[in-house]
């Protein structure tokens, strides 16, 4: 029997390599991976496993309809800080302020997106899409806050997909938590106190999402591609953590006394240079609650459970010794 075709896209990075990887071990399942780089070592790699390599960019349309001809399923992942941080490095130079490096980033991200959904509304054979989706932080706050632009171009993406009537029907959402090796989750050594802390602009009963995106976004694609109907948006996490258990976690397995240490996001972008972008999000979260209104479903919501590894786990199997100076 003709195996299906499931295209991804962002195969070489942290949450479509997975998704490739999964796929690659389905037998019934063929796995075609897109990259503007077929000669770089990950895309070497993935043709070594046995995915078709398949030379695209999201950018350009024409290479995205040839990428998805006679596709069953699509996998679409798009990246914002690739033109983030070099915008934004470029405009910290300058001493501008840094907002403008978000709106490139937004107005790139959102055109790659909507290329991607054009192409795959016009695939006779498609079953099913699944986005890699976040929740708007504008939306969820009301428009109170309004930088954490990453978060908007994935919204407007979805937004996007509801104006296709036919895709719509075959979408499913992936919303992934926050990533393991996120530097927002680490304690950093304080010289002062000579203490690790984390210092959040969320209250420390707060609840994160923790997800290993190069494991675990794999296993729950392939649930909502073969377990679950159309329509279905999962909020996808290993772990599920108040922030103060999150340091917790972090001691048991480094053995450094940790702090966690409730600051304002002012603090943050004065005293340690974040910027707005992420930190809109997180006053958004502080005061709005993580993705609230959105009707996304949990895993141990999903019809056959998904086994990951925890974010202990991670804690547990990562050398810490490289990193860790004090
Ligand atoms: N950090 C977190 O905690 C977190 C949590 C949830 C979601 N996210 C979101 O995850 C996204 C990044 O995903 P990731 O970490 O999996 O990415 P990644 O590891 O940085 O890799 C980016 C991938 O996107 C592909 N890509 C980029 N531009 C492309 C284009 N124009 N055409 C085709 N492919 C393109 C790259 O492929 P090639 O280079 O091979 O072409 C690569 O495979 C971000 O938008 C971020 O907001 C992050």
């Amino acid at each position: 029997m003709a195996k299906k075709i499931i295209v991804v896209i962002g195969a070489t990075g942290n949450q479509g390599s997975s998704v490739a990887n999964t796929f690659l071990g389905l037998p019934e399942w063929h796995v075609r991976a897109l990259t503007r780089n077929p000669s770089s070592d990950a895309s070497k790699s993935l043709a070594a496993r046995g995915a078709e390599v398949v030379r695209g960019d999201l950018a350009d349309p024409s290479s995205l309809a040839k990428a998805f001809e006679n596709a069953n399923a699509i996998f679409l992942n798009t990246d914002y800080w690739e033109i983030y941080r070099p915008a934004k490095a470029a405009l910290d130079a300058e001493g501008k302020a840094p907002e403008p490096a978000s709106v490139k980033a937004f107005t790139n991200e959102t055109a790659n997106g909507k290329n991607a959904v054009d192409a795959a509304a016009a695939v006779p054979t498609l079953e099913r899409f699944v986005y890699s989706a976040l929740g708007s932080v504008s939306k969820g706050s009301k428009g109170k806050y309004t930088r954490s632009m990453h978060t908007d171009a994935k919204g407007t993406i979805v937004d996007y997909i509801e104006t296709k009537p036919e895709l719509a029907q075959k979408n499913s959402l992936i919303y992934p938590g926050a990533y393991v090796e996120n530097p927002l989750l680490a304690p950093r050594f304080d010289p002062g106190t000579r203490k690790y802390a984390i210092h959040m602009a969320i209250r420390e009963h707060l609840k994160m999402p923790i997800i290993n995106p190069r494991e675990s976004t794999g296993p729950f694609v392939r649930a909502l591609i073969e377990d679950e109907a159309p329509g279905v948006k999962l909020l996808a996490y290993d772990s599920y953590l108040r922030m103060d258990d999150v340091v917790d976690r972090w001691s048991r397995a480094t053995g450094k006394e940790a702090a966690y240490v409730f600051v304002t996001t002012k603090y943050l972008h004065e005293k340690m240079g974040l910027a707005y972008e992420h930190l809109d999000a997180l006053d958004a979260i502080d005061e709005f609650g993580y993705n609230t209104g959105l009707g996304l479903i949990e895993p141990h919501q999903l019809k056959n459970k998904v086994q990951t590894k925890s974010f202990e786990d991670w804690l547990g199997e990562k050398d810490w010794s490289k990193e860790l100076s004090a």
